[in-house]
């Protein structure tokens, strides 16, 4: 993965980029990252894959069982953490954003129409993730399949060099990114 980091636009634009190829290509460094939220003043995080990524608006999408944990903390505090990193190139990425759930809307079904029938299973069991597992029911199969899209609005990025670390920090305000240099 190349970063850019002659000017703070150019690191900005191939951060973007690169998130955007990591939602295309299940082998980039990208491709899984953490997601932090929060739930009665704790902290929880987890693994997801990124499934998709817009630039503009700088939005990035994940798939979730709507009955798992993150969707509750989400749909109570909206503020959400991502973490990404490649080791190879030395860029960590932080972001931070505001998270929407979509279930049973336009958006899930649009995803929806693109898991391979061999997924479903992730998003149509009834026991919630995290819970112990009871015996198969004959319950109806549900579809838990939801869509959490977060906007961007914070975009921290760190480079691991040899030759001296380097830092910048992206704020959005009235849909433009502001950045600065920042002590690594
Ligand atoms: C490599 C990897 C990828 C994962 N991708 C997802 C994902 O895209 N969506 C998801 O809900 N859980 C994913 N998980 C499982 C979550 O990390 C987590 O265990 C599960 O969603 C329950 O999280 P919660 O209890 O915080 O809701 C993944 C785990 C791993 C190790």
């Amino acid at each position: 993965m190349v970063i850019n980091d002659s000017s703070l636009p150019q690191l900005l634009l191939s951060a973007l980029h690169a998130l955007s190829e990591a939602a295309q290509n299940p082998q980039h460094p990208f491709r899984s990252f953490a997601v932090a939220t929060v739930w009665e003043g704790q902290p929880f995080t987890r693994t997801v894959i990124l499934r998709d990524f817009t630039a503009e608006p700088t939005q990035l999408f994940f798939f979730t069982h709507a009955l798992s944990p993150k969707v509750s903390h989400i749909r109570h505090q909206p503020e959400m953490a991502c973490l990404f990193y490649d080791s190879q190139s030395g860029c960590q990425l932080r972001l931070k954003g505001q998270a929407h759930v979509h279930q049973d809307d336009q958006l899930a079904q649009k995803y929806w129409s693109a898991v391979p029938p061999s997924r479903y299973g992730d998003y149509t069991h009834p026991t919630p993730p995290g819970h112990p597992i009871l015996p198969p029911s004959p319950t109806p199969t549900l579809n838990f399949f939801s869509v959490i899209r977060t906007e961007i609005y914070e975009v921290d990025i760190l480079l691991i060099r040899k030759q001296g670390h380097k830092r910048a920090t992206f704020h959005k305000s009235a849909a433009t990114f502001n950045g600065l240099w920042v002590q690594p």
